[in-house]
């Protein structure tokens, strides 16, 4: 028996020539629920989870797990029962946390623009805390509050002018973004907000971009919102908890983000140096808790040779798997057979592999050596993060189903779309 593991990920490994996730084999899974199929390790999401977790050993901490990365409730359900709370942006998020046994109580609510009924939902179901992103969402939640007679419990979601070197798509903390308030605004808004009868201030919040591979950002941010913390507690306004964000990236193509251990050692480091290592601190990880402990096993449909290019025709497309489309993403792509990888001197064609949409936007990979046929079988990597929770039905393509492995089980979390789950709703003239 021989076994070997991709880079990365170490549950998604070759196991006596077949791709697998833990203990079960890709191939299975795809005949049995067929393809596109988005395919998650439970093990994986923990291990994950884990090296956050021993990076807080014995200091106050909350992982709250950014949902948007991947909002499945099975996928939730795992981080509930490991202790997480979790960071939303609608109160859609927020009722698929309660869906799936989640704790209103660690939810932390960011977003810069919600809505008056998603403040009540959120304030009726005794959420942790409201990332306040503008000084008017500060008086809206207020009167929201009051006219509850509740206090809403609030952080200030701080712009540090920070650069995370990552797509400008996905950075948020630097000056010009739509995202936070200004660090020269902060210690007015706090005095603003801490006078209000609705709102009791509670932290400080800031998250300056996602797939952020590089740990100086991190450091840079931490002085930062320590200076604020240090001016709006001098000024009578106690901060109970810091919450750093998230944005740690994955190895998606040879990138080497820090380990999470790693970082927050040296974050940890910084905060004990400046008297803070044992404030209260809540971190928001969306995509490197799920982004490597999962693929989607896709079917080649054709292959077309050209003059100039070759197309790999599969059966996921963008609406699967938006990232490339959007970000010129990359994602490794293997075949499901080991024998079948290219090899250096075997009858490989270097191919675009692209879907059944019709855009040319609509690729998953460009320029890929590939030794496969209609009828094979391949992984789309890293697809556990912002692919299905991205994933729309343009094209009338109903939405893939979903599996979640512990071990030698595989749980089926959603089934594909029916055709009636797709015209549900909708009505003739
Ligand atoms: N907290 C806030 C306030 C956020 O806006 C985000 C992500 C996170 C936490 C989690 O960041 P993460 O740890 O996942 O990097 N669709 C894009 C990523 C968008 C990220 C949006 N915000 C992609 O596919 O690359």
């Amino acid at each position: 028996m021989t076994s070997r593991t991709l880079p990365g990920q170490p549950h998604i490994h070759y196991k006596d020539g077949q791709l697998c996730v833990e203990d079960c084999t890709l191939e299975a899974l795809a005949s049995e629920h067929g393809t596109p199929l988005f395919v998650y390790s439970k093990a994986s999401m923990l291990a994950a989870l884990a090296a956050y977790q021993r990076g807080f050993t014995g200091r106050n901490a909350q992982i709250c797990y950014a949902m948007k990365a991947n909002s499945s409730l099975g996928v939730l359900q795992v981080f509930a029962q490991a202790g997480c709370g979790f960071d939303i942006v609608s109160a859609g998020e927020l009722a698929r946390v309660l869906a799936a046994g989640g704790d209103a109580g660690k939810v932390i609510f960011s977003g810069v623009g919600k809505t008056r009924r998603e403040m009540r939902e959120a304030l009726l179901a005794g959420i942790g805390c409201f990332n306040v992103e503008s000084e008017a969402e500060i008086d809206v939640l207020n009167e929201v509050a009051v006219s509850l007679q509740l206090r809403a419990p609030i952080s200030i979601r701080v712009n540090p002018n920070v650069d995370p070197k990552t797509h400008p798509y996905i950075s948020t903390g630097l000056k010009g973004s739509k995202f936070g308030v200004a660090h020269d605004r902060t210690l007015a808004t706090y005095q603003h907000a801490a006078a209000l009868p609705g709102l009791h201030v509670v932290g400080i919040d800031c998250h300056i971009g996602s797939q952020i591979t590089l740990e100086s950002p991190y450091l840079d941010a931490v002085d930062r919102m320590l200076d604020l913390v240090e001016s709006i507690e001098a000024a009578g306004i106690p901060i109970h908890h810091i919450d750093f964000g998230g944005g740690l990236g994955i190895n998606y193509n040879g990138d080497t983000p820090p380990q999470a251990d790693a970082l927050w050692t040296k974050m940890l480091a910084k905060l004990d140096a400046r008297g803070f290592g044992q404030r209260k601190l809540m971190i928001e990880p969306g995509r490197s808790l799920v982004g490597n402990a999962g693929v989607c096993v896709t079917e080649v449909l054709f292959m077309k040779p050209g003059e100039q290019k070759n197309f790999c025709i599969v059966d996921a497309a963008m609406n699967d798997l938006p990232r490339p489309a959007m970000y010129q993403a990359f994602h490794d792509i293997v075949p499901l057979e080991q024998k079948k990888r290219a090899q250096p001197d075997s009858a490989s064609l270097v191919c675009d592999v692209v879907g059944p949409v019709c855009e040319s936007g609509d690729w998953i990979g460009h320029d890929r050596p590939l030794a496969v046929a209609a009828g094979d079988r391949l992984a789309v990597l890293s697809a556990g993060a912002y692919c299905m929770s991205m994933s729309s039905n343009y094209n009338s393509r109903p939405r893939a189903a979903e599996v979640l492995v512990d071990g030698k089980q595989a749980h089926l979390i959603r089934e594909r779309d029916s055709l009636a789950d797709q015209m549900r709703g909708e009505r003739l003239l």
